[in-house]
């Protein structure tokens, strides 16, 4: 019967080979799993114990909360505040900085996630996620100006995935590997490693009701997807929405494909949705590192000066020559 591999021995081997990873990046990263199967098992347990719905809350977005929305926060809030691995978080769901208590010591890591992605489909079961980005940090008492890293520096990237099974995407820099949760041993095994995105794909996913409020280049991108074989790009392309960035992610991380969320003219205070720090920079670090692209459609996410911990973002990533190409239309159109 073929080894598993269980993610703690993975990291602990692939810890060998990373020159300054410590042992206690490796106890903050198996912190962050543990936070997430805890997920798992109320995501998947649902309406029975009573985690849907709306919270009738609205969050620092001024979205709507999901009661699992806060649940989930607090879970990851909980479970990396004692660690003594973090010197602070922050939190899709929460305004600014999450400090570490006094009482606890702090550590050189700073951890940014999205506790649940896609929330909007909590309710009509379909897969949503964690997403969780790390980034080094030298101070005990983190300022604002210690989170506004470009996504270059990131230390780690990584989502959970819950789907029809639970699954870990992960990056440290040297490549992308996946995890499925064997719910039998509560361990997650490395059943996708070394992930690549193939660089050219028929299949983009947009959300094709805000097309009267894109800028010039995403519609002359789109509409010739829509042409088929009969225009400038001489095949059929197929479409897919999920509304979930980290399912979006990871059917692209499989089979390919370009997924955007960009410009959108309706409001000017509002002209993206995707927010840089824990969502556009964590999937920009693990598409690029599987050789996909990660663009804004004018410039490579990961190269932002961030501006706020909830700057949003125009976000076109996956197939590396759709990035390209939309880029390019984007330039030429300036
Ligand atoms: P979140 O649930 O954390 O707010 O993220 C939802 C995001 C992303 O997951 C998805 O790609 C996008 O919003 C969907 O947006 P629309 O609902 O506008 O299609
Ligand atoms: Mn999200
Ligand atoms: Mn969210």
């Amino acid at each position: 019967m073929a080894k598993k591999v269980t993610l703690t021995r993975f990291i602990i081997e692939q810890q060998r080979d990373l020159p300054g990873v410590s042992g206690t990046f490796t106890l903050l990263l198996n912190d962050i799993v543990k936070a997430c199967k805890q997920i798992s098992h109320l995501v998947n347990r649902g309406d029975l114990i009573g985690v849907l719905g709306s919270a009738d809350s609205e969050n620092v977005q001024g979205e709507v909360q999901k009661k699992l929305d806060i649940i989930t926060n607090d879970i990851m809030v909980d479970a990396l505040s004692w660690t003594g691995h973090l010197a602070g978080m922050a939190s899709e769901e929460v305004d600014g900085i999450i400090r570490i208590p006094k009482h606890y010591p702090k550590g050189k890591y700073l951890a940014l996630f999205d506790p649940l992605d896609g929330s909007s489909n909590i309710d009509v079961n379909l897969t949503v996620g964690t997403i969780f980005s790390i980034l080094r940090c030298n101070a005990t008492e983190p300022t604002l100006e210690d989170f506004m890293q470009p996504g270059t520096h990131q230390v780690c990237a990584g989502f959970v995935l819950y789907g029809p099974s639970t699954m870990l995407i992960l990056t440290t820099g040297h490549g992308v590997n996946g995890f499925t949760l064997d719910q039998d041993i509560g361990e997650f095994i490395l059943t996708h490693p070394a992930m690549a995105i193939p660089p050219d794909s028929k299949e983009f996913a947009i959300n094709m009701s805000n097309q009267r409020y894109w800028e010039p280049p995403v519609q002359r991108y789109i509409a010739e997807c829509q042409q088929g074989e009969e225009g400038v790009r001489g095949k059929n392309f197929n479409m897919r929405w999920i509304a979930s960035l980290v399912a979006e992610v990871f059917r692209i991380l499989t089979r390919g494909g370009v997924f955007l969320y960009p410009l959108d003219l309706r409001d000017p205070n509002k002209p993206a949705k995707l927010r840089l720090m824990y969502e556009a920079n964590p999937m920009a670090f693990i598409v690029e590192q599987a050789g996909g692209a990660c663009s804004t459609g004018r410039e490579r996410i990961l190269e932002i000066k961030p501006g706020g911990l909830h700057q949003r973002v125009p976000l076109v990533l996956g197939s590396k020559n759709e990035v390209d190409r939309i880029t390019a239309y984007h330039l030429e159109a300036k």
